[in-house]
């Protein structure tokens, strides 16, 4: 079916495209047209019972309008956001970019969302009965110095609502968002999280599993070192990996030099070598392993490297919703 809807889909522009494809999907939902039967083959991880392993990753439903759709097309987690304390527009159009020819995407939307209030309120009405994580970060106008006042604040919204949260650190396109990977600053808003989500989960008498999502292009000395934070402010999982800089996969093909992060197959490689040196660094943390799966293999390659579940994004794009399933039955 997605390979009829494809070629028109991609006469389209990109973000066109997209918002067609999620409104279409929001209508075919209440129309009882989605299939609703996702893969069961449940596992437990962060104290979360996860229907199976397959997720949607962060940047997809960024407001969590669709988040009910998107889960009846199979997903065991669906993770919306990014979002900012405040509503902001994202970088001027177009910030969206196919590159067929290498199975790639390259986006610079710069966290273009509705707000986390808008984003909880949608969270709190969905039915979707998988896991939800919600990904947070921070406004554009935020000094990356005061980043932690963002992320906290999100926080404290989304506490209660989400299953899990992500704290994303690993977006190219909001300047300086990647230095926080690194040194004094990731320990501070580390700690200061775990310590305000401590206080939440008593005052509730609710765990919120902390989750960080990293880069591809990090040294293997640099992923060490952020293991090792991790570990030290009890960081509960670690996704690897949001989009790359790296170009060298994508030369001389059309749009290859537009700014932005690189997703899709030449995220592969990249990401899955993340994945295996936190695996090695990391033995017992939960990792969920993101970047290039465009057929099932790809998530069971993840797998064997250490990754327990996967997030698809540009696969979606290149294959369609019947790649959910195809991963959700090899991962079982
Ligand atoms: C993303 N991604 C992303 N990640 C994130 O943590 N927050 C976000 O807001 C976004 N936004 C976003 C927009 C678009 C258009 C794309 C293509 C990607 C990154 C995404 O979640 C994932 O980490 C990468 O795309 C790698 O996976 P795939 O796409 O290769 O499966």
């Amino acid at each position: 079916m997605y390979s009829l809807i494809r070629p028109w889909l991609f006469k389209l522009d990109a973000e066109k495209a997209h918002n067609l494809t999620l409104t279409s999907l929001e209508k075919a939902h209440r129309l009882g047209l989605l299939p609703d039967s996702p893969v069961t083959s449940p596992v437990t991880l962060m104290g979360l019972d996860f229907p199976n392993r397959v997720g949607l990753a962060a940047g997809l439903d960024k407001n969590a309008d669709c988040l009910d759709a998107l889960g009846a097309l199979g997903f065991g987690f669906v993770e919306v956001g990014t979002v900012t304390p405040l509503a902001q527009a994202g970088n001027p159009q177009p910030r969206l970019f196919r590159l067929p020819e290498r199975e790639a995407i390259i986006n610079r939307m710069g966290f273009n969302n509705k707000g986390v209030d808008h984003l909880v309120e949608q969270v709190k009405r969905a039915t979707f009965d998988g896991v939800i994580g919600i990904n947070i970060g921070k406004n554009l106008t935020t000094p990356v110095e005061k980043a932690v006042d963002d992320y906290l604040a999100c926080l404290r919204k989304v506490h209660g609502v989400a299953h899990y949260v992500t704290v994303n650190l690993s977006s190219p396109n909001t300047p300086g968002l990647r230095n926080l990977q690194f040194g004094e600053m990731l320990d501070n808003l580390l700690s200061a999280l775990k310590e305000e989500s401590a206080l939440l989960d008593r005052e509730r008498d609710t765990p919120l599993p902390l989750v960080v999502k990293i880069a591809p292009d990090l040294s293997d000395e640099e992923i060490g070192l952020i293991a090792t934070s991790l570990h030290n402010n009890g960081i509960d999982a670690v996704i690897a990996t949001n989009t790359s800089l790296d170009r060298s996969a994508i030369q001389g093909v059309p749009h290859c030099d537009e700014a932005g992060g690189v997703s899709g197959k030449p995220c592969a490689a990249p990401s899955n070598r993340v994945i295996a040196r936190l695996r090695a660094e990391l033995p017992e943390m939960p990792i969920i392993g993101v970047g290039g799966i465009l057929h099932a293999q790809d998530a069971v390659e993840k797998r064997a490297l250490g990754a327990d579940l996967v997030q698809l994004y540009s696969g979606l794009v290149y294959r369609g919703p019947a790649l959910i399933k195809q991963c959700a039955r090899l991962l079982a």
